[in-house]
């Protein structure tokens, strides 16, 4: 069952190449070769992107207001990862909501509102308890689940199964890359008619293309993060720093450090560092902080200094070959965690992946039980 693994966790980590291609087969068109002579064949259309259960909304789902992204736990980090590449895309407004606060609220949902409930079980009280509301209020509900038959996939009227796999340990990893996978298609799909964004879109497609070897790479870093886990089994906390695409990077890898190695963790935008969490920082807390290559760099730079001056011990999560990384961090003896680089939206799915290892081998080492945590269950079926 555990196919040669210690644990369900463990095995659904590594199965990650396969669940992302999963999550791809049969929806994304790489490249086709211009059959010669052809009239019909369109360069530009040879990168496309078709989610048979949205084709017929399509034209829907763009001509509304705004697109809203309702989930809890980890698919709501998901929704957070892929918000600007959706806002960027589909370019509509694209707002957030935790299932339970949006019903605590009860916020403003219109007629003409694209609501996308994201949840691995499909079966959870708040997500589904939100599905109702939305749907009375005449919005379109768009289903992103992993269970085919679950309560929101049927609630819903449309949407894209995420094909993952069964996923039995409670902390949920390949549902997660997986649904940034299924978000960022969905957002690809919006925006096939755009010329403009015709490059761009071209280069995520390409960049899916190799994902899965790029995840088979990463994982290559488990002995690296088992020796990162006996540096820190004993630590009380854990801080884990973020900004745009990474915010929901550091807030997942805080949420799986939590709930299995249950040891005190945080996900901080590093944008709020100055505005409390900097007096945290000391000698002995230890600090991830998630600096790869994209718009942010230059600004997470900026925060690796500060953290440093102030004598913090760090562990930096980079792109392999990051030489200014390596250069400003030897003096500093900060750890570096180093992932191979991909197209700025799909950076959190390889970022995330040794994170994943990071909390699996300190719940091990620390001797909890990682597949069942203590209080928590995989689908929180009651409010
Ligand atoms: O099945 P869902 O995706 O709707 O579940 C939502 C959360 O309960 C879930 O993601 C939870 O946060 C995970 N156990 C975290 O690993």
């Amino acid at each position: 069952m555990k196919g040669g693994y210690d644990h369900y966790m463990q095995k659904e980590i590594n199965e990650q190449p396969d669940s992302v291609l999963q999550t791809m087969r049969g929806r994304v068109k790489f490249d086709q070769k211009p059959k010669a002579m052809d009239p019909s064949w369109d360069p530009y259309h040879e990168k496309r992107i078709t989610l048979g259960g949205l084709v017929d909304r399509i034209s829907t789902i763009r001509s509304g207001r705004r697109i809203m992204f309702i989930a809890c736990g980890t698919s709501f980090h998901a929704c957070l990862a892929c918000r600007q590449t959706m806002e960027e895309l589909a370019e509509l407004p694209v707002s957030l909501e935790l299932a339970s606060d949006l019903l605590d609220r009860r916020a403003p949902i219109f007629r003409d509102d694209m609501c996308v409930f994201v949840s691995q079980s499909g079966e959870t009280a708040d997500t589904l308890k939100a599905l109702e509301y939305a749907k009375e209020r005449g919005a379109l509900c768009i289903g992103v689940t992993n269970t085919v038959g679950s309560a929101i996939a049927r609630s819903t009227h449309c949407g894209v199964h995420i094909n993952a796999g069964c996923e039995i340990g409670v902390a949920s990893t390949k549902a997660y890359t997986s649904q940034m996978v299924a978000l960022t298609m969905m957002g690809l799909a919006l925006s096939e008619d755009s010329i403009r964004l015709r490059s761009k879109r071209n280069s995520i497609i390409d960049a899916l293309g190799v994902l899965p070897d790029q995840i088979r790479e990463v994982l290559k870093l488990d002995a690296e993060m088992l020796s990162l886990a006996e540096q820190l089994k004993e630590e009380q906390s854990l801080l884990v720093f973020g900004r745009g695409y990474n915010y929901a990077t550091a807030l997942e890898a805080a949420l799986k450090v939590k709930e299995v190695a249950l040891m005190h963790s945080e996900g901080i935008l590093a944008g709020e560092m100055k505005h409390g969490p900097l007096a945290l920082v000391d000698e002995l807390l230890p600090i991830i902080v998630i600096a790869t290559r994209d718009r942010m760099y230059q600004k997470m730079l900026s925060v690796v200094q500060q953290l440093l001056a102030r004598g913090a011990r760090l562990i930096i999560l980079c792109n392999s070959g990051d030489s200014e990384m390596k250069e400003i961090c030897a003096s500093g003896g900060s750890r570096l965690i180093k992932v191979p680089e991909t197209v700025e939206c799909l950076q959190p799915i390889i970022n995330i992946v040794p994170l994943q290892l990071l909390s699996y081998h300190l719940t091990v080492l620390r001797g909890y039980n990682v597949d069942q945590p203590r209080n928590l269950a995989k689908s929180v079926t009651v409010s």
